[in-house]
């Protein structure tokens, strides 16, 4: 059990983290291409650990240095078959990417994960996969992990995207990579784009068109030096702790500032949220500014479906933020927050009703009448990391004090985010 008090306000500079979604595609990209890839400022969080050890185990040397790596990349087809399972622990982004990467391979592997992770959908993926020729199996049919790949040859695919998911898209481009043609992946809501973004970067044949993303197979790639934005999901943490709590005033450096992230800044400036954007640059294709972000009044608003990709990761702390918000939020179509680390619409509900917050769920549709004040509580976790950070923010906010279970499961992406908050409470 994790004790939180309630906080005065937030003040300082924070040290964030490297970007999750980032740091595990420097490594994947700079494994398979050809030699050194150096990349700076790398979430050295669970998630991306495990990226590193699945490469490692697949021959590939990986020094780690505190927040430096250097991959030293073997080509498209220099992995080699590792010994045994790869577990990659809680990540979803390394088991559903690295399918991609291991169904064009001429060996064997079996993907294993924790008990979160393998009762996560995997046919997503596994179902494109197929269609260019990957022979997967899994429980139930390649739903979920284990799950065993045979290395095959791949046929380009034309895919439309069901849902929303950069997971998935990634997947397939890098199942691509792997196949003699050009393989195109069109989507009706841009998620993510940090494959598009980083692939071409690496010197890959990629084209963008709107909605579609086309690769041609073979191209090999180069390494590169990679510079990581700081991560703008825990980021997002702070930002809304530092608007809700008043007088607070923090600033931020070098966040991620790209548009397929970017909707937790556009939602809660529209929720009336003091975010002031400075220094505008690129870094390594990815556009970063820095934040500065003073306490304000938060109103009620509107979540369409459309918004939903641009900032699946942050609706548990908007859901925070909504809470203590005046008036009526509505998040509609978070459909996709149901098959995350955990249940994310049920955890942060369960937790915040524990508040005393006014949460109500029809389907995929969540209901916040904001409340001028949350009650401190005994909170729950359920392991799942952003779940942990959100309700230790909203804990921050309430009179009394709170307890949150299995605060552990927040290194899985920001090992470091408790004493950094410490730093700035006051
Ligand atoms: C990620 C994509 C998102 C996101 C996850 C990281 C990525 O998942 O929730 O934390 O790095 O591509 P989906 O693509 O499944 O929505």
């Amino acid at each position: 059990m994790y004790e939180i008090r309630q906080a005065r306000k937030l003040e300082g500079e924070v040290d964030l983290i490297g970007d999750k979604s980032i740091s595990h595609r420097a490594v994947m990209f700079g494994s398979i291409a050809e030699g050194e890839t150096r990349i700076k400022n790398f979430a050295n969080s669970q998630d991306c650990l495990s990226t590193v050890d699945a490469f490692k185990q697949m021959g590939i040397d990986i020094n780690i240095d505190g927040d430096r790596v250097i991959v030293l990349g073997k080509g498209l087809l220099g992995l080699k078959k590792p010994n045994g399972p790869v577990y990659v622990g809680n990540s979803g982004t390394t088991m559903r990417m690295l399918l991609g990467i291991l169904a064009g391979q001429s060996f064997d592997c079996t993907l294993t994960g924790d008990r979160s992770l393998s009762s996560r959908p995997m046919s997503r993926v596994v179902n494109p996969l197929r269609q260019m020729g990957a022979q997967i199996d899994g429980r139930e049919r390649g739903e979920f992990a284990p799950l065993a790949i045979k290395g095959a040859k791949l046929r380009p695919i034309v895919y439309d995207m069901p849902i929303s998911s950069a997971q998935v898209k990634s997947s397939i481009l890098l199942g691509g990579l792997y196949a003699d043609g050009i393989t195109t992946v069109r989507e009706k809501v841009r998620s993510r784009d940090h494959t598009e973004r980083m692939l071409k970067l690496f010197g890959a044949d990629l084209k963008v068109e709107g909605l579609s993303v086309s690769i041609k197979g073979r191209t090999n790639l180069k390494g590169q030096d990679i510079e990581v934005p700081n991560d703008i999901s825990g980021a997002s943490f702070f930002i809304v702790g530092a608007t809700l709590l008043k007088g607070s005033g923090i600033k931020m450096k070098s966040v991620l500032y790209n548009p397929t992230r970017t909707g937790v800044l556009e939602v809660l400036r529209k929720m009336g949220a003091n975010i002031e954007i400075k220094n505008e640059k690129t870094l390594s294709a990815e556009p970063v500014c820095d934040l500065e972000v003073l306490s304000g009044e938060l109103h009620g608003i509107e979540i369409t479906p459309e918004m939903i990709p641009s900032l699946i990761d942050e609706i548990p702390i908007i859901m925070v933020a909504a809470s203590l918000a005046k008036g009526k939020t509505v998040i509609r179509g978070a459909k996709e927050l149901r098959v995350k680390e955990t249940d994310r619409i049920k955890s942060l509900t369960t937790n915040l009703i524990r508040m005393k917050a006014q949460i109500s769920v029809e389907g995929d549709d969540i209901t916040i009448n904001g409340s001028k004040e949350l009650q401190a509580a005994d909170l729950q976790s359920y392991g799942d990391h952003r779940t942990a950070m959100s309700m230790i923010i909203a804990a921050l906010t309430a009179k009394g004090v709170s307890n949150i279970s299995d605060v552990a499961c927040i290194d899985i992406s920001f090992p470091g985010f408790l004493d950094i908050l410490k730093n700035i409470t006051r």
